[in-house]
């Protein structure tokens, strides 16, 4: 019969079966999947498994440090934290275009990866074999249930390389749904904000900005961000919502007034959504005085905020994300 521990079993097994005395890379994208994964395969080969997470900057509040504290502390796994804040910003100065930013964030994470990649291989030898993904049943069935290895191009030149590796693929979480996937993840040991995490784009707060990604506009919609979540959080939200963006609007401002003063400063667009499987959804009814919260919080604690809206826009016509 079906229990966490039985596939728990069955896949530390497997994978110890599969890697032998090899090794293994596998990168962390702070979600569910990759985590649940990689959590798995470090049970299974402790540290022939080098984890690499890219810090593009672009993560909410705390959700860096979940990854290099708690997650390390439950799993005891090698992680190598790649600091490319920098790199990805000046990658993004001066774009506001949607389809601009996610190509420049994807691009410049491949390479950010791909060069942690070469040097892990360049320290460890060789014997880097194989590359954990955190594929799950819905995503193999989609691609039409193919298996098997991964290319990497080395752009950068690490001494003795070959030009293009192949790596093989572990994928242990190929037969599972999200729910099992949660429940294995539990069962590992994983803290509940890592392995409850609601959906969040692999771009981050860089499509949640709209207009120019900047340091400043992040730190403000972090802390924005970090509000709503606290406050859902607080009221027990946290199920009935699929995933709420927040989102600012740092090409509009509009005029308020705090205190004597007269303000002109941004607005945040709250985006909470109700999904099965986020092709569609309908926006959240989040009782008013959890939204009156939010909008007092949030206009009182975060500087330039002058105005909290509410997206009330079902998929379709709206995507859940901005941009
Ligand atoms: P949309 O905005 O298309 O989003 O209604 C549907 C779901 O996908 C998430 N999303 C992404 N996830 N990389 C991801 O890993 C992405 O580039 C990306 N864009 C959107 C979004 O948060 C929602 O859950």
């Amino acid at each position: 019969s079906w229990t966490t521990g039985n596939v728990i079993d069955e896949q530390v097994a497997a994978i110890r079966e599969q890697v032998g005395d090899k090794r293994a890379i596998c990168g962390l994208s702070g979600g569910v999947d990759s985590a649940v994964a990689a959590a798995l395969v470090a049970r299974a080969i402790g540290d022939q498994l080098t984890c690499v997470y890219v810090d593009h900057g672009l993560m909410r509040k705390g959700e860096t440090e979940q990854v290099e504290k708690d997650f390390v502390a439950a799993t005891g796994v090698k992680l190598v934290v790649v600091d490319a804040e920098e790199r990805f910003l000046s990658a993004l100065a001066g774009v506001s275009d949607p389809e601009q930013k996610r190509k420049i964030i994807g691009r410049e994470f491949i390479r950010v990866f791909e060069q942690a990649q070469a040097e892990i291989i360049a320290d460890e030898g060789p014997e880097v074999a194989f590359l954990v993904q955190g594929t799950l049943y819905p995503d193999v069935v989609e691609s039409g249930g193919g298996t098997g290895t991964a290319n990497i191009k080395s752009h950068h030149n690490v001494g003795g390389l070959p030009e293009d590796l192949e790596f093989k693929l572990i994928e242990p979480l190929r037969k599972l749904f999200k729910d099992e996937v949660r429940m294995v993840g539990q069962e590992l040991g994983l803290p509940d904000e890592i392995v409850q995490r609601q959906p969040f784009p692999g771009p981050g707060l860089g499509i949640r900005i709209v207009g120019e990604v900047t340091k400043d506009r992040l730190d403000l919609l972090r802390d924005a961000d970090a509000i709503a979540r606290e406050e859902l959080t607080a009221a027990g939200l946290d199920r009935d919502i699929w995933q709420c963006p927040v989102v600012l609007l740092a090409d509009v401002r509009s005029v308020g007034v705090q205190g004597d003063g007269r303000t002109y400063g941004h607005p945040i667009v709250l985006r909470p959504v109700s999904s099965e499987d986020a092709m569609t959804a309908d926006w959240s009814r989040l009782p008013y005085d959890v939204l009156a919260k939010i909008s007092t919080r949030i206009t009182n604690e975060v500087a330039d905020v002058n105005r909290v809206v509410l997206d009330i826009t079902s998929k379709p016509p709206g995507t859940i994300e901005w941009e």
